[in-house]
């Protein structure tokens, strides 16, 4: 299915901790927002790649995307002062009908398939989400003291892209905006509104840049990927 991608890319990058947003910062010499946004602006199914970004960055952001091929498909949005808020503000230059694709900057290493198959999925039930099955043993604990060993099996570590029909993910927008609920992901906007999230079966390649060990992790994805 056809779709457009918003690209939140507005953060600061606080965990990383390199003084910058880490979207600048290099894999194999390469700006990690340029991994990201190339993969959607080579999918023939990608008719937008919207990029929530900060005042502050966008000249730089024009500067490292600007050679990439089909450079058209770029809209900036403001970024927001939460991930949600800049979801928001790109959803406002996104397409009213069919899918659209919401996937984390930090994430340089999405597939064209599993991108597919979400389109895909979203376009015929509603809702999905990529997702890998959690590896480590979990539990809740209270002041370093556990209370409770969550049953692994049915555990699923959530990644992005998640991907929606437009109209369901604008509802869930504005329900959660006019309820003042905060997620950390577009399904859970989703979910409570009572509408089915679907799970596809995501990578552990797809990982979130999010502290400084994963720039490694990353430039061995990167020569994996590559090689
Ligand atoms: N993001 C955004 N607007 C925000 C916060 C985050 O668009 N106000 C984006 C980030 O740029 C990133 C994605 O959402 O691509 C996932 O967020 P995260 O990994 O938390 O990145 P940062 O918020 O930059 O990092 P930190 O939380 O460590 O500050
Ligand atoms: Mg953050």
């Amino acid at each position: 299915a056809d779709y457009d991608v918003i690209i939140p890319a507005a953060g600061s990058g606080k965990r990383m901790g390199a003084g910058m947003n880490k979207l600048f910062l290099e894999v194999n010499k390469r700006p990690l927002i340029a991994y990201t946004a190339e993969v959607f602006l080579k999918d023939p199914h990608c008719r937008k790649v919207i990029l929530p970004v900060q005042p502050h960055d966008i000249e730089n952001m024009k500067h490292v995307l600007g050679n990439m091929p089909n450079v058209e498909k770029i809209f900036f949005a403001e970024g927001g002062s939460e991930r949600q808020y800049s979801v928001r503000n790109g959803l406002e230059l996104a397409e009213k009908g069919g899918v659209i694709l919401v996937h984390d900057g930090a994430r340089p290493f999405i597939s064209a398939k599993i991108i597919s198959e979400l389109a895909n999925v979203a376009a015929e039930k509603g809702a999905a989400i990529a997702a890998v099955p959690v590896k480590d043993t979990i539990k809740r604990a209270k002041n370093h003291i556990v209370t409770e060993t969550i049953e692994r099996s049915s555990l699923w570590q959530v990644q992005t892209p998640q991907a929606f029909r437009a109209p369901l993910l604008k509802q869930a927008h504005e329900t959660a905006e006019r309820d003042g609920f905060l997620g950390t992901d577009e399904a859970s906007l989703v979910e409570r509104i009572g509408h089915i999230v679907h799970i596809v079966m995501g990578s552990y390649d797809n990982i979130k840049i999010t502290t400084p060990e994963d720039l490694y992790f990353a430039e061995a994805i990167f020569k994996k990927l590559a090689g």
